[in-house]
């Protein structure tokens, strides 16, 4: 199989532990700093050349996404909806976009992981044109319990893989961005519902690991990954964004220019969406043009 050039968002959930924020706003809208957080997971698909995008959201979110990407044709690529009509976890995704996938590679990002720093590309790029099994992230946090937890053994392979385990074997979280062959779907179909109900992305990765096709990549130090699913998290990530943004003067995630450097766009076209937005977020995207 080729390259992987398609990608899944998984935008749904009820957000309750953001309540009251999300109660009429989905998670996934919210902003972090100065654009929606969807942005952040949308722009690491195009940046690891992703151009077939599908967004699952809830039936009621839906139409405020379609209002803010449309069909994607903007951005030089193809946006597709799909809706979740209940939570039932991460796996869900590969039923609900099971369509959409056709026996394809597929990755999957998670609309409220945001991820940023140098090297982060070519990692990306290497996941995606990775044409057997699976590739998972590792980063290492202060604490694991909270996440997917991946243990490895000195080549690198991974040992184990648990959900939120109260005695976490390593420090390694699996963050929230996945790349998968064709096989995902059946995969996913063939699932059981964990003790909380839900079809657990980790069991996907377990059966991977079973059948010896899951590969780890590691981010490290120079990388950044924020989660954004507590109010103090999701302050923290709109500071970091700020504090990044402001001494460089470059944008992170900033779509249109994502898109444009990877030359889904052109300058007319840049100029074209720089003008609909009538304030500093425009100007920004005005003067890459020079
Ligand atoms: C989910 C996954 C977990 C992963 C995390 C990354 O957890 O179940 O394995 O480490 O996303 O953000 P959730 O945050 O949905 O509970």
């Amino acid at each position: 199989m080729a390259e992987t050039t398609k990608g899944i968002v998984l935008a749904g959930g009820h957000g309750m532990r953001l309540h009251p924020m999300t109660v009429a706003v989905s998670k996934q809208l919210l902003p972090v700093y100065d654009k929606p957080m969807i942005y952040y997971p949308i722009s690491l698909l195009l940046l690891a050349g992703i151009r077939d995008i599908l967004i699952i959201t809830t039936p009621h979110d839906a139409e405020s996404f379609v209002r803010l990407l449309g069909d994607g044709s903007q951005l030089g690529v193809s946006i597709r909806f799909a809706v979740q009509d209940a939570p039932r976890g991460l796996a869900d995704a590969f039923r609900v976009g099971a369509s959409f996938v056709a026996g394809d590679d597929v990755a999957l990002i998670l609309g409220d992981n945001l991820f940023y720093g140098q090297g982060l590309e070519a990692m990306v790029r290497q996941a995606a044109a990775r044409s057997e099994g699976a590739t998972i992230f590792a980063y290492p946090v202060r604490d694991p319990s909270a996440y997917g937890v991946v243990e490895l053994d000195a080549a690198g392979r991974a040992t184990s893989i648990e959900e939120k385990p109260s005695s976490p074997r390593s420090r390694l979280a699996v963050t929230g961005l996945y790349f998968y062959d064709g096989q995902v779907v059946d995969i996913a179909r063939s699932l059981m519902p964990s003790a909380r109900g839900e079809l657990e992305i980790t069991d996907v990765n377990r059966r991977y690991l079973a059948l010896d096709q899951l590969h780890v990549s590691q981010f490290g130090r120079g990388v950044t990954w924020l989660d954004t699913g507590t109010p103090d998290a999701l302050l923290q990530a709109g500071h970091f964004v700020e504090a990044v943004q402001n001494r460089q003067g470059w944008k992170i995630a900033c779509l249109e220019e994502v898109a444009w450097r990877k030359g889904y766009i052109d300058d007319a076209q840049l100029a074209r969406l720089a003008a609909r937005i009538p304030n500093e977020y425009g100007r920004y995207l005005l003067a890459l043009l020079g």
